[in-house]
């Protein structure tokens, strides 16, 4: 006889967002902030995170999630909006705004893409004034997905439809928008100048889930598999390895579920966890890739060098600084380039994939000592980015010490 439980389908989610609100856990915190921000009338608030964090599932919820009657959501995603026209995006929003808030498309005039070409006042005119009408007392809120997607890498094209928004946003009393970003490493601040006009945006981070509501996310979702079971040093080690991450969290989960489907053994243990760690880290690929697209080759270099100096650390009190490994791989760190190194650690510590937790003495001054902030992370960057297999690329990057360097080097380590 087929045992039932094989045939439960796995209730974690790799990767697709989530639409659930059952499913989507600790985001208490940033959904009273955006209650606050629009009861207090801020007309664009500013949401962003690392890329993979949950931005859209939490878009996704913000609708079910927010308790406040006077304002109704529609969603937008930008990802592929760089190269269209205003006149094409205004109209793709048009749409989906008369369909999100279910107003029938026949009693509603949506000016033609043609008409938005020439003259793209109409969208404001013409169609955002019947939706008011529509709405009567409520205020209509655009959840903007991927905003930063709308220029290039050195912030120089910026697409019209941003300016098109800064300039009808104060004029526009019944309408707010909500901004989610998350790609670019400038973001924040050059969204705040180029918003300028309209007032200092208020924003916040969408980050890792703590201890609390990782639990729960590991122990809720499988709420129809009665029998599945963790013992609690497993939770615990998911937890230390995930580190709130809910992507990281959902796929340890989702494979420890799988293993103890294809086993038909419910009750999970420490080597079930442990034997799931390498597939994860293989099937995670894209959720480790996507967050690191930010980062210039040299920070990518300085966080397998920490991801290094914790491996060959035998305690946390003993890890070195970053400077100390890339020495070991005959790097010249001059005095210009220990100065250049820290400023980009530093950015990796804003951007949180590094955490500081000490200092240590290098050449008569002090330096920074850092580690990775989730171990999951370190170790997919020790299995796919050792710096043992980027010798070229730390070539091609730094000066390189001279060989007589080299020697007195070793003569005063041996010392
Ligand atoms: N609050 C949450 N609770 C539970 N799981 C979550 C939560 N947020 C994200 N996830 C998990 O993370 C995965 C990715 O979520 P999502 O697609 O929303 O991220 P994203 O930040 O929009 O990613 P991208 O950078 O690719 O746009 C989901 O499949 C889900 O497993
Ligand atoms: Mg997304």
């Amino acid at each position: 006889m087929t045992n039932l439980m094989t045939l439960i389908k796995n209730p974690y989610t790799v990767g697709r967002p989530i639409f659930k609100p059952e499913n989507l856990f600790g985001r208490e915190t940033i959904l009273s902030f955006i209650q606050e921000q629009l009861t207090s009338g801020a007309k664009v608030t500013l949401l962003h995170g690392q890329r993979r964090m949950g931005m859209t599932s939490f878009m996704n919820n913000i609708a079910e999630y927010v308790r406040l009657d006077e304002f109704v959501f529609v969603r937008l995603s930008l990802e592929d909006k760089y190269n269209k026209s205003l006149d094409k995006i205004l109209y793709d929003l048009a749409r989906n705004i008369t369909d999100e808030l279910g107003i029938s498309r026949t009693t509603i005039n949506i000016p033609t893409q043609e008409d938005l070409k020439v003259e793209p006042q109409d969208f404001v005119n013409i169609f955002l004034l019947q939706v008011y009408q529509q709405l009567k007392r409520k205020n209509l809120v655009l959840l903007l997905d991927e905003f930063d997607m709308l220029w290039d890498n050195s912030c120089q094209e910026i697409n019209s439809f941003v300016y098109f928004l800064i300039s009808i946003i104060n004029l526009q009393e019944k309408l707010f928008i909500i901004l989610f970003v998350g790609r670019r490493e400038s973001s924040l601040e050059f969204i705040q100048s180029l918003f300028r006009e309209v007032g200092k945006l208020p924003h916040k981070e969408l980050g890792l889930l703590d201890k609390s509501n990782t639990i729960k996310l590991v122990t809720e979702i499988p709420r129809e598999a009665t029998n599945y079971r963790y013992d609690p040093d497993v939770i615990e080690a998911i937890w230390e390895l995930s580190g709130g991450h809910p992507y990281y969290t959902q796929l340890l989960c989702y494979n420890l579920f799988q293993q103890a489907r294809n086993k038909d053994k419910w009750n999970v243990n420490y080597q079930d966890f442990q034997g799931v760690i390498n597939k994860s880290l293989e099937e995670g690929e894209p959720a480790f890739v996507s967050p690191l697209e930010v980062l210039s080759t040299q920070q990518k270099l300085i966080l397998s060098a920490v991801a290094e100096a914790q491996k060959r650390a035998t305690n946390s009190d003993h890890i070195v600084s970053p400077l100390v490994i890339l020495e070991m791989y005959d790097v010249k760190v001059m005095e210009n380039l220990i100065e250049e190194l820290i400023t980009a650690a530093k950015h990796l510590v804003d951007l949180r994939f590094l955490e500081e937790i000490g200092e240590q003495k290098f050449r008569k001054i002090k330096v920074p000592i850092y580690k990775v902030r989730i171990e999951l992370f370190r170790l997919w960057l020790l299995k796919q980015h050792p710096l043992e297999r980027q010798r070229d690329l730390i070539n091609e990057l730094f000066p390189k010490k001279s060989s007589l360097q080299r020697i007195w080097d070793m003569a005063f380590s041996n010392e």
